[in-house]
């Protein structure tokens, strides 16, 4: 652990205490307010030197310790996405300190635009897999060999499995497919959505891939959910803005919850 990391997880033991976390949940755009269900200590980003702060509208720039049905997490309000600094590890630190509290696995929770018509606004997709279609990599410029992170069952097929008995028990239908990363912040033309439907891509966004290679560098285990909030470019009239997807975000939020919570029950 490097030094800002083991200050900043000392600072959050003297805030919420010494027990250890179980699961990081990193909440995507529209969907920041979940971190507010945690009963639990919150602490602004701000707060935290070198979490992101400044942030995106729609995200919830704070870390909530707590227990969400009985269960210890850390939940993350908010994340730094490639697009605000280029710099693709911006959520590496967060990711070390969600490590250093113990935690053996991160959800990430995004929005995403779907490119499948029968997986339409509203709809929540587990990553079974994703396409780096960025170019990009948060590793790049480690030097010790860890870096050559496997990325076989970087989705962990526990995980998934048992966030599909969760959507199950609570009658969510959560649908499963590939996610394809764009660097953003400039939204896909309908050409390069072709493309990637063309490599296998079912869904698409602009975060979680560089988070699911930082988790499995620490060794943490991963999973990921998305929230359709539009369809792809090209594919229908709805139009595509942040302000939509902040708009449609809450429909998939709240069944997004519902399994969440299911999950943890489960743990
Ligand atoms: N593309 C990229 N990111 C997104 C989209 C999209 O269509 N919808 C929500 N986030």
């Amino acid at each position: 652990m490097t030094d800002t990391c083991e200050t900043l997880v000392a600072q959050i033991h003297e805030r919420a205490g010494p027990a250890k976390v179980r699961f990081g949940l990193i909440l995507g755009s529209g969907l920041g307010h979940l971190a507010d269900r945690v009963s639990g200590v919150a602490i602004d980003y701000a707060d935290l030197p070198g979490f992101p702060h400044a942030g995106v509208s729609g995200h919830n720039p704070k870390l909530v310790i707590g227990d969400l049905e009985g269960v210890r997490v850390a939940v993350f309000g908010g994340r730094a996405h490639y697009y605000e600094s280029g710099r693709a590890d911006a959520m590496r630190l967060p990711l070390e300190v969600l490590k250093g509290l113990g935690a053996e696995a991160v959800i990430a929770t995004n929005a995403a635009g779907s490119l499948q018509h029968d997986m339409p606004t509203g709809s929540l997709m587990l990553l079974a897999d994703h396409i780096n279609f960025s170019g990009l990599n948060p590793l790049i410029g480690e030097r010790t060999d860890a870096r050559f992170v496997p990325m076989v069952d970087a989705y962990d097929p526990d995980l998934n499995a048992a966030l599909l008995d969760a959507a199950a028990e609570e009658n969510v239908t959560l649908d499963q497919g590939v996610y394809a990363w764009y660097s953003g912040p400039s939204f896909e033309t309908p050409a390069e959505i072709n493309a990637i439907r063309i490599l296998g891509a079912d869904a698409v966004g602009m975060s979680t891939v560089p988070e699911v290679i930082l988790a499995r560098f620490l060794g943490l285990k991963a999973a990921a959910i998305s929230t359709i909030t539009n369809m792809a470019a090209g594919m229908s009239d709805e139009r595509i803005s942040h302000e939509h997807t902040k708009e449609m975000a809450p429909i998939g939020a709240a069944k997004l919850e519902k399994v969440l919570r299911a999950f943890l029950r489960s743990r």
